[in-house]
């Protein structure tokens, strides 16, 4: 969403008679304000932008921004042409965002509840946006790892411990005025697909040990054991055993794919 947005609306609420704002409102929320289980504090437009582009949205998704403030996540979600949903318990910010998805003309895209994050539904998003806290990140994490496999997680400053992100990107330069000190960096984390096990070829098996989106386990082929590490991408897998690379792509309890460049290998639980 363009910055002057921000400051044209700022404007409006000031001075409701503002020609082009789209209905009056007097609320004016503060920097750090409480919220339910965090305050408020937007996330800014540069990182809005940079964390949309690390999730690689398109018209294509379903975006929710949990925790969604005055709904820039949102807005700018549904101006790739993203259907996006805000969830947001403070309802005067639920109010403030509806204004602005009015008035940046997204509101057929652009929708918003009021909500606790805790007690919603989320489960039909392809991507997940957020900027919390790592220890509500940690809250939700069992329920994220629970999405679609390929489900792209951003999150703002905030990290999940011990699942690592799949990229974090550090915005260059100075701060915007009155940002908080950790403005300027996001993560991201694909919902790996379940390959925990064991798993059957037809000339032996896997065992794979999996750790969030890392695997390592064991080959056996012919009763020959080679140990193996690799990675998952959502559903695409990847591992190397001895010198041999695997790819493949997980559907359910298959996974099918190439070895050595061109022969087919399955597996099958
Ligand atoms: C740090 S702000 C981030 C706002 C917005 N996502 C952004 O990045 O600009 C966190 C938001 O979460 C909201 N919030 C806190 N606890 C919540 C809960 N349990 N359910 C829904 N929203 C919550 C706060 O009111 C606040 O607007």
């Amino acid at each position: 969403m363009k910055r002057s947005y921000f400051a044209a609306l700022w404007l409006c609420l000031l001075f409701v008679a503002t020609p082009g704002c789209a209905q009056k409102t007097d609320y004016s929320p503060t920097v750090g304000q409480a919220g339910k289980d965090v305050i408020w504090v937007p996330t800014p437009q540069t990182l809005v932008d940079t964390m949309l582009d690390m999730a690689k949205v398109t018209a294509s998704d379903y975006v929710i921004d949990l925790g969604s403030g005055d709904g820039r996540l949102v807005i700018g979600a549904a101006q790739r042409g993203a259907t996006a949903l805000g969830i947001e318990y403070n309802e005067e910010l639920v109010a403030l965002a509806i204004l602005a998805a009015k008035e940046e003309g997204v509101s057929a895209k652009a929708t918003f509840k009021k909500a606790d994050i805790f007690e919603s539904d989320f489960s039909q998003a392809t991507v997940i946006t957020m900027y919390l806290l790592q220890s509500l990140n940690l809250k939700l994490r069992p329920k994220i790892l629970n999405m679609k496999p390929g489900t792209r997680i951003v999150s703002n400053s905030f990290d999940m411990e011990e699942w690592k992100p799949d990229q974090t990107t550090t915005l260059e330069g100075a701060a915007p005025e009155g940002a908080s000190s950790s403005w300027q960096t996001a993560h991201l984390w694909i919902v790996p697909a379940k390959v925990d096990g064991a798993w059957k070829l037809a000339n032996g098996q896997i065992r794979f040990v999996q750790n969030f989106q890392n695997i390592t386990g064991t080959l056996t082929i012919k009763e020959k054991t080679t140990a193996l590490v690799g990675k998952l991408d959502g559903n695409k897998i990847r591992f190397s055993a001895g010198d041999v690379e695997y790819v493949g792509t997980v559907s359910g309890n298959t996974i099918s794919g190439t070895h050595g460049g061109g022969v087919s290998w399955k597996a099958t639980r």
